[in-house]
């Protein structure tokens, strides 16, 4: 592995050989970065598996145990966190010391590119390199003060966005991988567990998003039965919970109001509860 180039440098790189400004950026990504104590991105090798619902709700249920968190959208292109938490048309604003990141349920802290826009059906045509310096601002220039948790919601796929996201990152706790129980999403696994590898970043586990859908005391596997698990037993990572489908959670979206919040009794937010206890296990206790 040592001669891979993409590997994440774990010893603080030698600021020295780089131009004063970008040296003064980097530095300042890894001053703010330093004060959280863990910071956890949540990937997924295909589109549309539940990444963002998924870390808004784990971002809820650690928060609602007392935690300090956080949460970034790194998905400029579909930004979607703010309507997931309920505070969306809130924005984002600055003083001298830096961008204000905007409060959320349970005092979670939020960024996202969804605050920037003026309209709903503003398309973000960004080139990557605006995206990168709109993360270096995401993680350098926001006020996220002394965190306990910094879940990044990352965008869609393996490729350089995310391979740049994970360098900025200064020491990564890990990542949670997010999939659905179809043969496609397990293949797109195998690519987040090797993209994993290749950044030389922990997995903390999998979840299974959409597991089954329950009706009355049945429940339908509707994209197959315990994939999650035995890819889990396969890859030799943790399995960190199944969430079942629940289709009450388009209407909270539709609603403004953070799914969690609204229906704390049903399984799925059950599931989420479940999740923070494994993760925060896992991270705090070392398993
Ligand atoms: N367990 C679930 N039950 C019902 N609907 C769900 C569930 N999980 C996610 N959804 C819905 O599926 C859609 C896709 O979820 P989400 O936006 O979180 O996926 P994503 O992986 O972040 O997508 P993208 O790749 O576009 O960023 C959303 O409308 C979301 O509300
Ligand atoms: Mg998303």
């Amino acid at each position: 592995m040592s001669d891979n180039p993409f590997r994440i440098q774990r010893q603080p790189r030698d600021l020295r050989k780089q131009p004063a400004a970008i040296q003064a950026v980097d530095t300042k990504i890894q001053v703010n970065m330093s004060k959280i104590r863990h910071k956890i991105a949540v990937l997924s090798g295909k589109g549309g598996v539940g990444k963002s619902f998924v870390s808004s709700n784990i971002a809820l249920a650690i928060a609602s145990t007392g935690k300090r968190v956080g949460v970034v959208d790194v998905d400029f292109h579909g930004p979607s966190i703010p309507k997931m938490m309920g505070i969306r048309g809130k924005s984002l604003y600055a003083d001298e010391q830096g961008i204000i990141p905007v409060d959320g349920p349970f005092g979670v802290k939020v960024v996202s590119m969804d605050f920037l826009l003026p309209k709903d059906d503003t398309p973000v045509v960004w080139r990557g390199a605006i995206k990168h310096t709109a993360i270096k601002q995401f993680l350098g220039d926001v006020k996220w003060g002394e965190l306990d948790y910094l879940f990044v919601d990352m965008p869609p796929g393996t490729g350089d966005e995310a391979l740049s996201i994970m360098q900025l990152l200064s020491n990564p706790t890990g990542f949670i991988i997010v999939t659905i129980p179809s043969e496609v999403s397990t293949l797109a696994v195998k690519k987040s567990i090797s993209f994993a590898k290749t950044t030389n970043t922990k997995i903390l586990g999998i979840i299974e998003n959409m597991s089954y859908y329950e009706c009355g005391n049945e429940r339908h596997y509707i994209f197959g039965k315990e994939k999650g698990r035995k890819m889990a037993e396969e890859m030799g990572v943790p399995l960190l919970g199944e969430v079942p489908i629940d289709e009450r959670i388009a209407e909270s979206n539709d609603l403004g109001e953070p799914f969690f919040l609204r229906y704390p009794d049903s399984e799925t937010a059950k599931a989420f509860l479940k999740i923070a206890e494994s993760v925060l296990n896992i991270v705090e206790k070392g398993g």
